[in-house]
């Protein structure tokens, strides 16, 4: 018996496998359930005397577990060598292209608005989504019950209680200005870009989230006339020198007088040709809310603005509804 050991690890290390018959005949000849050798051996173990019951059992399992990972290690170098004559034979051939990432076309755009006002010299700033009523509204010169509250249909978190006046997703990205100018003192030129939150009604150029940039500029002498020469700026850069827009008058709680900027959308397939597509709303800062925060109003003037990335994406990009930034589909993200 103890020769038969011998014999069988003599023979395992002598054994040298190339091919896959040779792998499934040493397979069968040492480890096949039937008539495998070592198998064979194992069966025998009840049947040796108890006192070399335990030794050979031992070297029985160090002969099998050696025959097992022959027959492991020959399937997986077997296995690779077939993998690698699967390579075509001509190797010039072109290889075939990996599909990287990209950048989604929100951000890209987001990126591009912080880099053009950074040039103008904006830092930016940052604040959070989750708001509460004071800073998204009150600060703002939103009065409690003012109709103004309606232009933007609020995701609330928590109603007003003891603790706090309100808990909501933040509906703009002007909070933000509150917060920089609790913070910092004039002179002040910052931009916020982050995401808001609308409960409102969705459509081609509107939905129940969406992305801003906001901008502060506070000094001594700033006036509607270098807001409007920014604006224009901004537009050329990021639409091109033959953009069309127009500066509208409107109405914000938070600035006195303020404006809109619409963008022509030109659209052949348009009854009129195309249509304006709003996207920002801007104005001088109202001294109610610099009085609020403790800022002489009357030395210090500035102007603010808020404006739609995915708005501004559309344009650019000709993207005829916004949803299509939000579903993350491949056919549409890759033509970015
Ligand atoms: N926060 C306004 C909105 O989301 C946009 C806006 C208007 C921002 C005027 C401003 C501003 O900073 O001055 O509708």
């Amino acid at each position: 018996m103890v020769d038969q050991l011998e014999k069988i690890k003599g023979e395992l290390e002598q054994a040298n496998i190339l091919t896959g018959e040779e792998l499934e005949e040493f397979r069968i000849r040492y480890l096949s359930k039937k008539q495998g050798r070592i198998t064979e051996l194992l069966k025998l173990i009840p049947t040796i005397e108890p006192a070399d019951r335990k030794a050979f059992g031992q070297q029985v399992n160090v002969l099998k577990t050696i025959a097992e990972g022959m027959v492991g290690e020959a399937r997986t170098r077997l296995e690779s060598t077939q993998r690698s004559s699967d390579v075509p034979s001509d190797l010039t051939l072109p290889g075939s292209a990996f599909d990287t990432g990209t950048l989604h076309v929100i951000t890209e755009t987001r990126n591009e608005i912080v880099n053009i006002f950074e040039r103008y010299g904006f830092t930016v700033a940052d604040g959070p989504e989750l708001e509460d009523d004071w800073h998204n509204f009150t600060a703002l010169n939103f009065p409690p019950e003012h109709p103004a509250r309606d232009m933007q249909d609020t995701v609330f978190i928590e109603p007003p209680g003891d603790q706090h006046d309100g808990i909501l997703m933040r509906t703009h990205t002007s909070p933000v200005q509150v917060r920089v100018l609790k913070e910092q003192k004039p002179p002040v030129r910052v931009i916020v870009p982050g995401r808001v939150y609308r409960n409102e009604s969705i459509s081609y150029k509107s939905y129940c989230l969406f992305h801003q940039v906001e901008g502060l500029y506070l000094d001594e002498g700033v006036s509607m006339a270098d807001l409007k020469h920014l604006l224009h700026m901004f537009s050329r850069t990021i639409f091109g020198d033959d953009v069309v827009m127009r500066f509208r008058p409107s109405f914000f709680p938070f600035t006195e007088p303020s404006a809109e900027v619409d963008i022509w959308w030109k659209d052949d397939s348009h009854p009129e040709g195309g249509r304006w597509l709003e996207i920002l709303g801007s104005g001088m800062v109202d001294p109610n809310v610099l009085d609020a925060l403790d800022i002489d109003s009357e030395k210090y003037t500035g102007y603010a603005f808020g404006m739609g990335i995915e708005r501004i994406a559309m344009l650019k990009h000709g993207i005829p509804d916004i949803r299509l930034l939000y579903e993350n589909d491949l056919r549409f993200l890759s033509q970015f």
